[in-house]
Formats: structure tokens, C-alpha cells, sequence
């Protein structure tokens, strides 16, 4: 990992992901610590973030770390018409590790290709989502006690949800079960039922979760994602497909938990916040300890 950027959470294999949640483990109970004394970060994010970019920055400024960086390109000579490539090549110069968010999928692989130091991928459009899948990957051994074996409820936005796209290539290594639960509009691209079938990991297809969510161990629901829609129109119909609420959950197993990325829109109920097996809350909180186990193991600090 030492030196390495993190494009896709393919770039990782099985071992480096359980190296990473036994670090995280560390920095979970004492996360304040001057490992990064001297070492600077870029944080450049071409599309918004709430998450993602707070959480990087607190993992960095607990470890000593300094940050520096832009949350709206618009602030930055993008607007002056600077290239990419460019801008990176830039920031290289200033810095010890880039993490980076882009709307445009495979800008996170080609900032890689240009920068001398390595370059976190923090989203790129549809395509992966890396550090949230290491997070969710934490929550979910944290809250199952295993990774492996599990029935994986996929719901919402399966086409173009980054985040249950990275999740699924990295689950598969632990034998899950898939159900993906999307209207017709929004189903999990077949690159990814590919990438299934390849290796032997069983997936099945739904529009209502309702006659099967007593099978799931983990509810893993997602945003529709309004600005990936070229057509407003169909953003229109597909918004409000699924509303999770606190009387579906009667039935559920003991031990399932529902995650989020977040943001949510309508697609949880408050109502469920308050239900023990809401998890998305703390789910975001880990986020600090895993983005700091990400970076240290980058800078070969740990
Ligand atoms: N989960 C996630 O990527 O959230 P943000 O868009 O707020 O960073």
C-alpha cells in the first residue's frame, strides 16, 4: 500500500483490506495522535462532499497533519480554464498525498497517472467510491463480527450509486448473498452482474424488498442520486421508489443493521433513526478512523 494511490478498491486486495480495518481498529480508540507532524494533504473536490472531505480532514488535522485544498472547483483556476492535468501537476508540488473528488468517472486514475504522489480516489462520477467502501466494510464487520456469509440488501439507486458498486467487488470476496432491490430504470449495470458471475457470488433481482427483508443481514439503502440525471423527467419517477420506515423493520433479523452513505433525501424515515438497527450514523463517524488507517498506510507510517 506504502506509496500506492487508491483509484479503485480493486487496487487493494483481501489482505490489505483486513490490514486496514485492524488499523482503523487502533485509531478508533485513540485517534488523536502526531503520526503526520510535517506531512501535508491536498484535499480537491470538484463536486460537492459533506462527508467525505470533513472526514478526511479531521483524520488528517488528528494525526498533525495540514490540509490544503478547494471544496468547489469554482474557487480554484478551473474556472480560468486550467486543465486537469495541470492542476495536478501543480498541487503535486505542494504536497505529500492528493485526495481527490471528480464528476467525471476515471478522473481519479488519470490524476494518478499524472501525479508523483499518490492520489486517494474520494468518488469519480458513478464509477467507485474506495474509502467508503473500506468504511462500510468496517461498519459491517464491526456490527456482523464476520464479513463473510452474508445477505447483502442492495436498495435504491444500483445504476448509478458508486458506492454499492465499489462495496460489491469488495464483498465478494466473503461469499455474500446479493439482492438487489431498484426500479427497472435504476438496476445494477451488467459490468457489475458480470464481475459477479465471474466469481461465483449469487445475486438475485427485486423491485419491493418487503416479502424478502427478513432474510438481510445488512440494508444497505442509497440516494437517487438527482445529479446524475440527464433527464429531469426521470429523476421525477424514480425519486420516491423506496421510503424505508420503522414498522417494516418488525420482522427483520436480530442482528441487521441499515447503512447509508448518506446524504439521504426522503428515502429513510426519521422515524428509523432512533431504531437500534439504524447503524449509517456511526457508520459516517468510522469514517475518520478508516480514512486515517488509509493515509498512514500510504505514507508507510503504520
Ligand atoms: N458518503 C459520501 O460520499 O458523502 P459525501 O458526498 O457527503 O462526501
Amino acid at each position: 500500500m506504502k506509496n500506492k494511490s487508491l483509484v479503485s478498491i480493486t487496487d487493494y486486495s483481501k489482505d490489505d483490506y483486513l490490514k486496514i480495518l485492524d488499523i482503523a481498529a487502533e485509531f478508533e480508540k485513540n485517534p488523536s495522535q502526531h503520526l503526520l507532524d510535517g506531512k501535508i494533504v491536498a484535499t480537491l473536490f470538484f463536486e460537492p462532499s459533506t462527508r467525505t472531505r470533513l472526514s478526511f480532514e479531521s483524520a488528517i488535522n488528528r494525526l498533525g497533519g495540514r490540509v490544503i485544498g478547494f471544496s468547489d472547483a469554482n474557487s480554484s483556476s478551473v474556472t480560468k480554464g486550467e486543465t486537469l492535468k495541470d492542476t495536478i501537476k501543480m498541487v503535486t508540488g505542494y504536497v505529500d498525498l492528493i485526495v481527490m473528488r471528480h464528476p467525471l468517472e476515471g478522473a481519479a486514475r488519470y490524476a494518478s497517472e499524472v501525479a508523483s504522489v499518490p492520489v486517494i480516489n474520494a468518488g469519480d462520477g458513478a464509477n467507485q467510491h474506495p474509502t467508503q467502501t473500506l468504511l462500510d466494510l468496517y461498519s459491517i464487520k464491526k456490527t456482523q463480527n464476520t464479513l463473510e456469509n452474508l445477505n447483502i440488501f442492495m436498495i435504491g439507486d444500483l445504476k448509478y450509486g458508486r458506492t454499492v458498486h465499489s462495496l460489491l467487488m469488495a464483498m465478494s470476496n466473503y461469499n455474500p448473498t446479493f439482492f438487489f432491490i431498484s426500479p427497472d430504470e435504476l438496476k445494477m449495470p451488467n459490468e457489475y452482474k458480470l464481475f459477479l458471475e465471474q466469481h461465483n457470488i449469487k445475486y438475485y433481482e427485486y423491485r419491493d424488498f418487503m416479502p424478502i427483508i427478513a432474510e438481510a443481514d445488512i440494508v444497505y439503502m442509497t440516494r437517487v442520486q438527482k445529479e446524475r440525471f440527464s433527464d429531469p423527467i426521470e429523476y421525477e419517477k424514480t425519486k420516491n421508489a423506496y421510503v424505508l420506515n420503522n414498522s417494516m423493520l418488525e420482522n427483520t433479523r436480530e442482528n441487521m443493521k441499515i447503512l447509508h452513505p448518506l446524504p439521504r433525501v426522503n428515502e429513510i424515515s426519521l422515524d428509523v433513526d432512533e431504531n437500534p438497527k439504524a447503524y449509517y450514523f456511526t457508520q459516517a463517524q468510522n469514517g475518520v478512523f478508516v480514512r486515517q488507517a488509509i493515509i498512514t498506510s500510504i505514507l508507510g507510517i503504520k
